[in-house]
């Protein structure tokens, strides 16, 4: 709204343009953002248990962020790499056959390289 009175643009149409890019976001997004697939071919693959898994590591739900904001959780309709299902993507880096032990040390190493650099 402040924007909107700043510049005179209508609010409508910068909360179009705030919602058509998947880089603006209207809520505080964590550093990293884990987007895991919820598509058929992954579902059948053991997706839910990778979902679940992503949600225990980081105990957040989906749409959520962390509270040091670290990680922001998300899931999609699919990746586009249905061959390696089940599949998840941290700021743009593909992780397939993922099971719930390779979630937990992805994260864990990112959780890790955070520390090293802060
Ligand atoms: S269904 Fe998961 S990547 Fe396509």
């Amino acid at each position: 709204m402040e924007l909107s009175q700043r510049t005179g643009i209508p609010a409508s149409r910068i909360y179009g343009v705030a919602t058509f890019y998947e880089q603006f976001h209207l809520e505080p997004h964590g550093r990293h953002t884990i987007r895991c697939c919820r598509g058929t071919a992954c579902h059948v693959k053991g997706g839910s248990g990778m979902i679940r898994a992503v949600q225990r590591a980081l105990g957040v739900e989906e749409g959520e962020t962390t509270e040091d904001m670290l990680f922001t959780f998300e899931t999609v309709a699919c990746l586009g790499a249905c061959a390696l299902a089940p599949v998840m993507v941290i700021d743009g880096v593909y992780y397939g056959k993922m099971t719930s032990q390779r979630v937990k040390t992805v994260i864990s190493s990112l959780r890790s390289l955070q520390e090293e650099t802060a």
